[in-house]
């Protein structure tokens, strides 16, 4: 018997203009616009292998190697549905699909391939860093998920198209679709066929920017970026000032600092907006907390380091930015990186050595301390 299979990974996204709140909790859309920077896939991904079978009994997932629910009528569910649904569609349309020939192909084989949509799948989904820490694995989670089953299937549907299904697993996921600098376009319409992912500008457009994550805490946050948002949208008065009077205003300015390579004023909007989401977060109602000390620490750190370099005639040197936990990920020219690093290190005291993939350090690694 033939094996239908494909292994798609895919990275994490770290947004600048964050996104908190639905106006549709069923489908995903966002009360805002977001845009956020893909990372590199060699670090923190996701990578998922599909399989569909005629003897499967029904639709699984394991997530890092345990079995995964897949509730009825929820996002994992809905995803594996929506791309179900293109393949048939795909299906009916190239009732010829895939193009292998006949006489090569045995007739029962080529049955196989045309009712692939019918088969259950099998799903088994790592990632190769903590799960729900803060360092958006679901939206490289079901980006990946995604992927595969269009690899699967054969789709020949665009990163857009396929944000569209990803969506609706974790709105986040949407934007990992592509690589380099991502918008969520919210959109408008009521069904959702306008909210989704394009590219602002791709990896190489501004390969200089480098990401560095300080994993303040790897546990599993408090409370979920899913229940936090819905009730900052019952309970905050801020975050209707924040989608109505300040994102629109953001995404046109940092979209153009990023087509300008303009670090100075990415940088600032990317550190006003990590603020304002947290602000925002505070706002609710009760308060949600996702920094800690730590956490405000290094922005304390971050903000001195640029304070030193604009006093000094230099530019702003460095970007902090917190997504629903207490990690930091600083972006930065790559000349900083270096010097962030020892920074960070001459203050806070590790308990893993650095990874060092540019092999900025050397064998010795940078000066600090390294604890137990
Ligand atoms: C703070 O995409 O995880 O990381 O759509 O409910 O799955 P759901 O939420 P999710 O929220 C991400 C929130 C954020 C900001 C961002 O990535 O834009």
């Amino acid at each position: 018997m033939p094996v239908y299979q494909a292994t798609v990974s895919a990275p994490v996204n770290i947004a600048c203009i964050k996104y908190w709140g639905k106006r549709d909790t069923k489908l995903i859309l966002p009360t805002n616009s977001s845009l956020s920077v893909t990372l590199d896939q060699d670090h923190l991904r996701s990578t998922t292998t599909s399989r569909a079978d005629a003897s499967f009994k029904q639709d699984q997932l394991w997530l890092n190697g345990k079995v995964d629910e897949i509730k009825e009528g929820g996002r994992l569910a809905t995803c594996i549905s929506e791309m179900k649904r293109l393949r048939r569609e795909f299906e009916e349309k190239n009732p010829n699909e895939p193009k292998v020939s006949r006489v090569l192909v045995p007739a029962i084989m080529h049955a196989h391939l045309l009712q692939i949509s019918s088969f259950h799948v099998h799903i088994s989904s790592v990632n190769n860093f903590p799960t729900a820490a803060g360092l958006a694995s679901s939206a490289a989670g079901f980006a990946a998920l995604v992927s595969s089953l269009a690899a699967l299937y054969n789709l020949p549907a665009t990163p857009s198209e396929l944000s569209l299904i990803s969506r609706q697993g974790s709105g986040s996921a949407c934007r990992s679709l592509f690589g380099g600098f991502v918008a969520w376009q919210m959109g408008e319409k009521a069904d959702g066929s306008d909210s989704y992912a394009v590219e602002v500008a791709p990896r190489e457009h501004w390969p200089d920017i480098h990401a560095l994550i300080c994993v303040v805490s790897d546990t599993k946050k408090g409370t979920s970026s899913t229940s936090g948002m819905q009730r900052t949208v019952e309970t905050s008065p801020l975050l209707q000032h924040r989608i109505k009077h300040v994102v629109p205003e953001r995404m046109k300015a940092i979209s153009k600092a990023i087509l300008e390579k303009d670090f100075d004023t990415f940088a600032r909007i990317t550190m006003q907006d990590s603020n304002q989401f947290h602000a925002v977060a505070l706002d609710t109602d009760p308060p949600i907390f996702y920094m800690n000390d730590v956490s405000r620490s290094i922005i304390a750190l971050i903000t001195e380091y640029n304070r030193a370099s604009v006093e000094s005639g230099g530019k702003i040197k460095a970007a902090y930015t917190y997504d629903a936990g207490p990690n930091a990920v600083i972006y930065a020219p790559k000349e900083n990186i270096k010097e962030i690093v020892e920074l960070i290190y001459s203050y806070f005291p590790q308990t893993e050595p650095f990874k060092d993939p540019f092999g900025l350090f050397g064998a010795a690694g940078p000066k600090g301390k390294v604890v137990d």
